[in-house]
C-alpha cells in the first residue's frame, strides 16, 4: 500500500501515550551522542511558541519569504499559471497560503497534515477568504507518497512546501521526502519550495537563540512534554539551550546542554548526562545556489527559477517534475 489514507496516523498505547514519540526519546537517549528528532517540538505548546518564534526581530525567515511571495505574484502568475490543483505540504500558514493563491489563481487547494485538527482549522480559514475555491484537506503522512482526492486527480498539479522545513531534515531524509512528493503530485508536476540561505553567522545564530528567550523555550519544552507525557524525571534547570553554527554541514544547530551532572528516568529507563553534554534536538540546515539545486535534483526535481528577498537572507524556487532524458 503506498497512500497514506485509512491508515492509523497516530499509535496510543493503552495509557493514551504516543508510541513512536516514546520510541524515538529511548532510542535518542541511549545512543551516543544523544538526539531526539525535532518533529516532537511540535505539541500545543511547542506549536504556540514556533509562532511566536515567527514574529521575533531577529528570526528573518517568515519576513523574508511572506515579502518574496508579496514582491514576486507577477512571476507566479507567469510562471506556474492558473487552474493549478495547490498542493501544500503542511496545513498551511495564515498568511503566506493566501498570498500564493491569490497571485496564481488554482482550482483548488489540497492542504495535506498529519494532524487532523491543524488541517481542518486551516481549511476553514482559507474557504471564507477564497469563497469559490474548491479545498481538499487530507490526513496524512506526508513524508510517503499520499493518494490525491479524485477530483484533482486529472488537474496539474504545484506543490507548496515554504518555511524551509525541507532544512530541517538530513540530506538523505530530505531527498527521500522530495521523492516521495514527486510521487504524490505526478510526473510534470511543479514545486514551490522555500529555503534558507547561508549567511553571516551571528545572524543565523541570533535567529535560533533570540533575546527574549523564546527559542530556548521552545527546546526546553521539548523536556516539558517528556517528564510529562512519558514520566520523566529530567530535571530542567540543569539544562541550558544552545544554537551554534555547524560549517561543516551548513546548519544551525539546536542542543540542550547540561550545566552539570544529571541522572534521570524516562519511562522506566535510567540515563545520564555529564556536565557540557548535550542532547542534539535540530538541526536548520542552510543553502546556497548550489547545494539548493543539487538536493533538488537528487530529489527528482529541475529547479527553474529561484527569487529571494531583498536582502538575499531567504530564497524560494520554483522547480518541475519533467524526466529530461538528455543528460548522461
Ligand atoms: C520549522 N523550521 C523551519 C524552523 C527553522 O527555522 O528551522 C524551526 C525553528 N527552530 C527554531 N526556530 C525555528
Amino acid at each position: 500500500m503506498t497512500a497514506n489514507q485509512g491508515l492509523k496516523l497516530v499509535n496510543l498505547d493503552d495509557s493514551g501515550v504516543d508510541c513512536a514519540f516514546r520510541a524515538d526519546v529511548l532510542a535518542g537517549l541511549q545512543q551516543e551522542p544523544k538526539a531526539i528528532p525535532a518533529r516532537w517540538f511540535y505539541d500545543e505548546t511547542g506549536s504556540r511558541l514556533f509562532e511566536e518564534i515567527t514574529a521575533l526581530p531577529e528570526y528573518y525567515p517568515t519576513r523574508a519569504e511572506t515579502e518574496i511571495l508579496t514582491d514576486r505574484s507577477a512571476d507566479f502568475a507567469q510562471l506556474i499559471g492558473p487552474g493549478k490543483a495547490v498542493v501544500e505540504f503542511g496545513s498551511g500558514s495564515s498568511v503566506k497560503t493566501p498570498l500564493l493563491l491569490h497571485a496564481i489563481d488554482p482550482a483548488a487547494y489540497v492542504p495535506l497534515d498529519i494532524s487532523g485538527d491543524f488541517l481542518r482549522a486551516a481549511a476553514a480559514d482559507l474557504s471564507t477568504s477564497f469563497p469559490g475555491l474548491p479545498i481538499y484537506p487530507v490526513e496524512a503522512d506526508f513524508t510517503r507518497e499520499v493518494t490525491l482526492p479524485d477530483q484533482v486527480r486529472d488537474i496539474p498539479k504545484l506543490g507548496f512546501f515554504p518555511g524551509s522545513t525541507i532544512g530541517n531534515m538530513v540530506a538523505r531524509t530530505a531527498v527521500d521526502l522530495l521523492r516521495s512528493m514527486r510521487a504524490t503530485l505526478g510526473e510534470g508536476s511543479q514545486l514551490l519550495i522555500g529555503m534558507d540561505l547561508i549567511k553571516d553567522i551571528a545572524v543565523l545564530e541570533a535567529a535560533y537563540d533570540d533575546a527574549a528567550g523564546v527559542t530556548a523555550q521552545f527546546n526546553l519544552n521539548l523536556v516539558r512534554r517528556i517528564n510529562r507525557e512519558l514520566d520523566g524525571t529530567i530535571p530542567l534547570d540543569a539544562l541550558r539551550h544552545v544554537a551554534r553554527w555547524n560549517d561543516d554541514f551548513a546548519r544551525i544547530e539546536m542542543h540542550l546542554e547540561a550545566t552539570r551532572p544529571i541522572s534521570f528516568e524516562v519511562s522506566g529507563h535510567s540515563f545520564s548526562l555529564e556536565q557540557g553534554e548535550t542532547i542534539h534536538t535540530e538541526n536548520s540546515h542552510k543553502f546556497d545556489l548550489r547545494s539548493a539545486n543539487m538536493l533538488l535534483l537528487a530529489g527528482g526535481w529541475t529547479p527553474l527559477e529561484r527569487w529571494t528577498d531583498r536582502e538575499g537572507r531567504f530564497s524560494l524556487i520554483l522547480a518541475d517534475a519533467t524526466l529530461r532524458r538528455n543528460a548522461p
